[in-house]
């Protein structure tokens, strides 16, 4: 398990940049009052065939160890385990020319669940590498939502302090 969801969506962020996504994608929804997690990572990249899904989604009992002698990624995997463990589900929906949709769920207050970490380090890092790529990002908890386009500089009004300096942070990664 990563120590923190934010390292979890780097992860899957990278996957979609690897297939050539043009706009990325990230929502994170955390509502105490429903006691979820829900993080959904969007792309337009080459998407998956269904052998490749297949293998991806199987990929799940076996050792970190004996994954790694075979070649095969860790990171859906990854957050697959946390997302189950933590009282949630994982889904992914992808086909060849249309995209990708990963989603994983956990319970908020469960003891496992890693902290969500530093989302807006994870999206700089995102943008500074990939400046021709649309990164989106969207966090919204029961009381306020923030969003964020690597390229569109009109951004949503922040609702409090928190959204404001949450915003000005990922603003930053506009060129
Ligand atoms: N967003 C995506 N678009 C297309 N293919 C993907 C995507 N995410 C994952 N894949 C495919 O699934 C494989 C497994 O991904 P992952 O578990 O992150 O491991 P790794 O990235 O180390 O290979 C990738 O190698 C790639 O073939
Ligand atoms: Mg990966």
């Amino acid at each position: 398990m990563l120590e923190e969801l934010s390292l979890h969506i780097l992860d899957i962020g990278m996957n979609s940049l690897a297939a050539g996504a043009t706009v990325l994608s990230i929502e994170v929804l955390e509502s105490a009052r429903r006691n979820w997690l829900i993080i959904r990572v969007r792309d337009n990249g080459r998407g998956m065939d269904a052998a490749t899904l297949r293998r991806v989604l199987e990929q799940r009992r076996s050792s970190t160890k004996s994954k790694r002698r075979k070649g095969i990624g860790l990171g859906l995997a990854l957050l697959r385990q946390t997302a189950e463990m933590c009282g949630g589900r994982f889904h992914i929906r992808s086909a060849p020319g249309q995209g990708t949709t990963v989603v994983a769920s956990m319970r908020l207050n469960h003891v496992d669940r890693p902290p969500l970490g530093n989302l807006d380090d994870t999206v700089l890092a995102l943008c500074a590498a990939n400046p021709d790529v649309e990164i989106r990002l969207r966090y919204r908890t029961d009381s306020t939502t923030f969003q964020f386009s690597s390229k569109e500089r009109e951004h949503h009004e922040p609702r409090t302090t928190q959204t404001s300096q949450r915003e000005g942070t990922a603003a930053g990664c506009v060129a």
